[in-house]
């Protein structure tokens, strides 16, 4: 007999996602209760996103979302590999949820997303963790529905990790964390290779969507209430590669723009060796686009530089953020560095400091090199001493600091919009939102103004955020 089962895509999850809404139901209605669900997400932005579609596809088929992992009936953990210490946080949670499978036993737990692309991962689940039941990685989380339905008919673990990305399926239900802002992926994958970085072999090759998905998705989500959209990929600016439309990125920015009802666009991540200058003269022109730009510098040593093939040199860097500055006067700056790579000198080092002292940026995300193996910086000699490296780091945090808190106070005083995010978890009656830069602004007022945006009197810098109030009509 023919298999009723679609071969197409998304035809094939719609069905499974179908079936498994079926078994869910059935199990509802001798529980009393449909079941629920937590997912929980480490990493960066493409996670995130990742993780609305995972639980777009479980509210899909109708679990419902958990307050807590533990007393969850579903849990999946969508895990970044980007540094070492990401990876022991998650084997310590997955070892505590033993318990509440004990008390649970129906409870599923599964782990997807980057780490599950690295097969001695992989090969520790199935050896040590055999209370996992999912076990799929970045290449397939749109299967979710299959897996779990081979799961719930089989009762085993189920590991399906794909070695490379087949396709880019579209059109499977997402949810979103916000109501008013979203992710929405522009490319998938890094084709730069930068030695220290493991996203290349977990993200796999470059692909770029086609502008009209791109534009549609964004056009569906601005008419369901999304005022603030971010752009993702992890080098944005080689969008349009492999597409057989002529579009690079500075186009494609220029006509997401132009749609209508979209108040706040943004994007992450560019890489300082390809942002060209059309895309700086489109954020110039563009209203909508916020003044800032998150430009990783890694290192400021051009001997560090090359040895990560970063393809640019300090100097090459301090010209780019010249000709951004004399192009956009207001731009915010952000950036990453990674301290302590293999060879880093004192002298390499202070050229990390002098660039920092240079541009000024508004904050920087700072890390310590984790050795990723597999990668070429892995095998690299005068992999540095721990204490030099702690002793650089937090010279390097103390400078960072000084410098934004000098910036945030040259703020004080001045009003701004704010996307208004979230009750203040800390204080009563005040709530937190956005400035154009990302940097937090908390102030006082009411849970309807969620979702707006609204000018707000910058009253007082605090380092990375600021304290400040809703302008009135008087002032
Ligand atoms: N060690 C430390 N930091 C790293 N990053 C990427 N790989 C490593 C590593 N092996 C940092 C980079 C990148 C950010 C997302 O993570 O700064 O921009
Ligand atoms: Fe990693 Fe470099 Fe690609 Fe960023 S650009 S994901 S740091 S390889």
């Amino acid at each position: 007999m023919e298999s009723l089962i679609p071969t197409d895509e998304p035809l094939r999850q719609e069905y499974f996602m179908s079936e498994v809404n079926d078994i869910i139901h059935t199990g509802a209605i001798d529980r009393g209760k449909y079941p629920t669900y937590k997912v929980v997400t480490f990493g960066c932005q493409m996670n995130a996103r990742d993780s609305e579609k995972l639980s777009g596809i479980l509210s899909g088929i109708g679990y419902t979302e958990a307050k807590s992992e533990e007393d969850a009936d579903l849990v999946l953990f969508n895990t970044c590999t980007v540094r070492e210490n990401a990876n022991d946080r998650l084997y310590g949670r997955v070892g505590q949820l033993k318990k509440s499978k004990e008390k649970n036993p129906d409870m599923i737990i599964g782990i997807c997303g980057c780490m599950m692309q690295e097969a001695e991962e992989v090969e520790k689940i199935k050896k040590s963790y055999r209370h996992v039941d999912l076990v799929f990685g970045t290449h397939n989380i749109y299967k979710l529905a299959e897996i779990l339905f081979d799961h719930l008919k089989t009762k085993k673990q189920i590991v399906d990790v794909m070695e490379s990305a087949d396709m880019i399926v579209e059109k499977l239900p997402n949810k979103r964390q916000y109501a008013f802002k979203s992710g929405v992926n522009i490319t998938f994958g890094c084709n730069n290779f930068c030695s220290y970085c493991i996203v290349p072999y977990v993200r796999g090759k470059e692909r770029s969507r086609k502008p009209e998905e791109i534009t549609d998705e964004i056009k569906g989500l601005v008419a369901d209430g999304v005022k603030e959209v971010m752009l993702l990929g992890q080098n944005v600016n080689s969008y349009g590669k492999g597409l057989d439309e002529k579009i690079n990125f500075a186009m494609l920015l220029d006509e997401v723009a132009k749609i209508d009802g979209l108040e706040r666009l943004r994007f992450m991540t560019p890489h300082p060796k390809d942002l060209s200058d059309e895309v700086i003269e489109v954020m110039k022109n563009n209203k909508k686009i916020c003044k800032h730009l998150h430009l990783p510098l890694q290192s400021g040593s051009s001997a560090i530089l090359k040895k990560m093939n970063r393809v640019y040199t300090k100097e090459s860097y301090l010209d780019l953020v010249k000709r951004i500055k004399a192009a956009i006067p207001d731009i915010s700056l952000t950036t990453d560095i990674i301290v302590g790579f293999p060879g880093e000198t004192e002298e390499d080092f202070l050229d990390t400091l002098d660039v920092v002292k240079q541009v000024r940026y508004d904050s920087a995300f700072t890390f310590i090199y984790s050795k990723r193996s597999g990668t070429p910086a892995a095998k690299m000699e005068d992999q540095i001493d721990p204490d030099i490296i702690k002793d650089r780091f937090d010279r390097l945090l103390k400078t960072v600091q000084d410098i934004a808190a000098e910036n945030t106070k040259k703020n004080e005083g001045k009003c701004m919009p704010v996307l208004v995010e979230n009750n203040d978890e800390h204080l009563e009656g005040y709530l937190t939102g956005k400035l154009e830069n990302n940097l937090t602004v908390h102030f006082k007022g009411g849970k309807r103004l969620i979702g707006e945006i609204v000018d707000v009197v910058l009253d007082e810098a605090k380092g990375f955020y600021y304290m400040g109030h809703i302008q009135t009509s008087e002032e």
